[in-house]
């Protein structure tokens, strides 16, 4: 039997002597003891015969085997254990083969990596993205894991969250939930609204309306894929979650789209957004509640029936389209609307109650606006009854991509406070022109801030 004095005796001995030892022996467990009790390993540490035991037929032998050559920073190592990785069959050793390799710390391991987080095993999963942490603050790396904030697996997303999304720096609010914090209140902030909403505390918006940009059908719509569109719309609502307020809303506003044909050759192609975004609302927590229709005078859509109006020919019927989708949800909670109501002061249930006509069905219909700088606002009407059915007064209420600020002005205007983020400086421009024309968006209390701008303002409230 084979002593531990013995094996630390051996290591002195230099290269070779740990792998006669091994070699000679028979059993197993023999095998096992010696790669447990093998300790610290210089990087000059022989490794040379490790591979044989890495398909040992004993799985503890292929589980000390992968340990011990962790130890050993070495790009040939981390190879082997890729190629392992998938050859191995039980569970407990492949956790072990990415978190060795976690423990190399080599660059180029990152790659491999990536591909492990597509793992069915949340174990294995956490152990690559433990090893990619390492890696933190590279843009291709962050960018992987920050997709998982929405994995299925709650151990996961509550580790990226961690990692990605909150600040412990930020308050976790403990405000009441009628009120907002002040910094945050009738602010436009020039950037893009996922860096923003990072830098903003947990719980603060009462709610969310929004016209996302339309996949690639503008020109401040560039996405190198529909699914990288996708993802994106994913990030922005699952932050937005978390900065609203519990059993609040968000209201998104979208249409399937269309990407015209290139040549008569090529057919157009048309794309689901609203039924490809609501899945993984819900699953963030979002609760479906509702759809609205937004319905336009047909003048005022593109005419794409004209064809079939001439031929008539089955298969090549393409009406108009005169709607578009209010997706309604609300944020999860185990309460019901009336416990939000009574969070309200009497004055302000009184002050805000939608008093005299009122919209009954889910069918609005709204003539569209068009605007000479912005190709795609909202129409104020639009804003007003989201407001009016959807907050009360002194609420904050926010829209990620602000564009023209249509609902930051109609808010206002209602009494309300709003926060928009806007990440072109040719729209966050634009807005500043209201300014001089509108009397309830004045320079007073409106502040237009860029990104770095906004964050020493927040750390100075404080
Ligand atoms: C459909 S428009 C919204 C128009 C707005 N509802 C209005 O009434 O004017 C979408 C806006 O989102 C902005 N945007 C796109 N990506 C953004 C991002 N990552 N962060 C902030 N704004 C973004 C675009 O520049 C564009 O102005």
């Amino acid at each position: 039997m084979t002593t531990k004095e013995h094996i630390s005796e051996l290591k002195k001995q230099g290269n070779g002597a740990i792998k006669t030892l091994i070699n000679k022996q028979k059993n197993s467990k023999e095998i096992v003891y010696i790669l447990e009790n093998l300790g610290y390993l210089p990087q000059t540490f022989d490794t040379e015969w490790m591979p044989t035991y890495l398909t040992h037929k004993n799985k503890d032998v292929r589980l000390w085997t992968v340990k011990t050559l962790g130890k050993i920073k070495k790009e040939e190592n981390a190879e082997l254990l890729f190629n392992l990785f998938e050859k191995e069959n039980t569970t407990e050793v492949k956790r072990e083969i990415v978190s060795s390799i976690g423990r190399m710390r080599l660059n180029t391991s990152v790659n491999g990596l990536f591909d492990i987080l597509n793992d069915k095993d949340p174990k294995i999963v956490v152990q690559a993205i433990r090893a990619l942490l390492v890696f933190k603050g590279e843009k291709e790396v962050d960018k992987k894991l920050k997709h998982l904030i929405n994995h299925k697996n709650e151990m996961i997303s509550s580790i990226i969250y961690k990692e990605y999304f909150s600040k412990e720096d930020i308050n976790i609010t403990t405000q009441k939930h009628s009120e907002s914090y002040e910094f945050l209140r009738n602010k436009v902030i020039l950037g893009d609204t996922r860096d923003v909403l990072r830098e903003i505390p947990d719980e603060s918006f009462h709610l969310t309306f929004t016209s996302p940009p339309y996949y690639n059908a503008r020109d401040y719509s560039i996405y190198e894929s529909y699914q990288e569109y996708l993802d994106f719309l994913e990030e922005v609502f699952s932050l937005t979650y978390q900065k609203t307020k519990e059993g609040r809303f968000l209201i998104v506003n979208t249409s399937p789209i269309i990407i015209p044909r290139i040549s008569r050759q090529h057919s157009s192609k048309r794309y689901p957004i609203p039924f490809d975004i609501h899945h993984f609302l819900v699953k963030m927590g979002w609760e479906f509640i509702d759809d609205i229709i937004w319905m336009k005078p047909e003048s005022s859509v593109k005419n794409r029936i004209g064809g079939f109006m001439q031929h008539r020919k089955p298969l090549a019927y393409k009406p108009n389209s005169v709607t578009e989708y209010l997706m309604v949800y609300r944020k999860k909670t185990s309460k019901l609307l009336d416990w939000n109501m009574k969070q309200y002061d009497k004055s302000i249930v009184d002050e805000s109650k939608v008093n005299g006509d009122y919209e009954s069905s889910n069918v609005w219909q709204i003539s569209p606006k068009y605007d000479k700088v912005h190709s795609a606002v909202f129409p104020v009407e639009l804003c007003k009854r989201v407001i009016m059915y959807y907050s009360y007064k002194g609420d904050l209420v926010f829209d990620p991509f602000g564009g023209s600020g249509t609902f930051g002005r109609t808010a206002k205007d209602l009494e309300r406070y709003f926060f928009l983020t806007e990440k072109e400086s040719k729209y966050f421009e634009y807005m500043k022109t209201f300014l001089k024309k509108d009397t309830l968006f004045n320079e007073k209390a409106t502040e237009f801030l860029e990104l770095s701008e906004f964050i020493k303002k927040r750390k100075g409230s404080k």
